[in-house]
């Protein structure tokens, strides 16, 4: 297993602050071109229902870019007839899919997999057919992580929201109760052959006990990202992130 982990940008954010003002500056294009040049491995973004942020011109620039640059695209989507069309038609890398909530803020909370497999299962499929990479945003628990696996996805992205949080609101007990669980559902996952990445909440302050999970093998992170990048610039904070991330394997 590689030491070193790879780092997905989620450029959501770029588009938030886009979209603002209705015209078409800031582009998510030019953020996914300046984070792949400072270091990223590959570009995350989630087509919502409701486009509040990437729309679907975003995402037909992204995919020629990343493939154009010759780097991963992570296409986040929920489990929707419309967002597997849109999968099923620009065939990114790899997708990853998500729980949506149209009131919610961001994603909340891990897709329930155990209780969303009938719904789930035809999406995975018709990824899988398609050479999609299926992954699955689940919360580290076993009993959803059996069920990813029997849904033939390829990887599951461990939901480090709640952790994230409690390092924020500097409950120490918590954080390390949920870290516990992060590392078990690694363990887990990997132990059923999944590829495990991570993400959601992370900053400089929680990264470095996620990156440090032997198992994980891909981080994603947006918002702290593009957020900090008005302090220091993306390709700054990317770099200081990417420092984190190699520390904490030991590189
Ligand atoms: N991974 C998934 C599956 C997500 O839905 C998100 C948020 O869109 C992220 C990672 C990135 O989270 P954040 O923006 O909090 O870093």
């Amino acid at each position: 297993m590689s030491r070193r982990l790879r780092l997905g940008v989620n450029i959501d954010h770029v588009a938030t602050i886009r979209n603002a003002r209705g015209g078409g500056h800031p582009e998510p294009l030019r953020a996914a071109e300046a984070a792949i040049a400072a270091g990223a491995d590959g570009i995350t973004a989630h087509l919502r229902e409701d486009r509040r942020h990437i729309s679907d011109a975003d995402i037909e620039q992204l995919s020629a870019a990343c493939a154009r640059l010759g780097k991963p695209l992570n296409f986040e989507m929920a489990v929707t007839d419309e967002m597997r069309e849109i999968a099923l038609r620009h065939r990114p890398h790899a997708a990853c899919l998500v729980p949506e909530r149209r009131e919610e803020r961001t994603t909340e909370g891990g897709l329930d997999v155990a209780r969303g497999h009938n719904a789930i299962a035809p999406v995975v499929r018709a990824l899988r057919d398609a050479g999609i990479r299926v992954s699955l945003f689940i919360e580290a628990n076993p009993v959803q992580i059996a069920v990813a696996e029997a849904l033939g996805a390829e990887v599951v992205e461990l939901h480090t929201g709640a952790y994230c949080d409690a390092i924020k609101d500097g409950d120490s007990e918590a954080a390390a109760r949920l870290l516990d669980q992060l590392r078990a559902g690694a363990v887990e996952a990997a132990h059923r052959g999944l590829e495990v990445h991570a993400g959601h909440g992370i900053d400089f302050a929680s990264v470095g006990p996620v990156a440090a999970i032997p198992e994980v093998v891909e981080l994603n992170i947006g918002h702290f990202l593009i957020g900090e990048a008005i302090f220091t610039g993306l390709p700054g904070v990317i770099a200081e992130m990417r420092r984190r991330m190699d520390e904490a394997r030991g590189l």
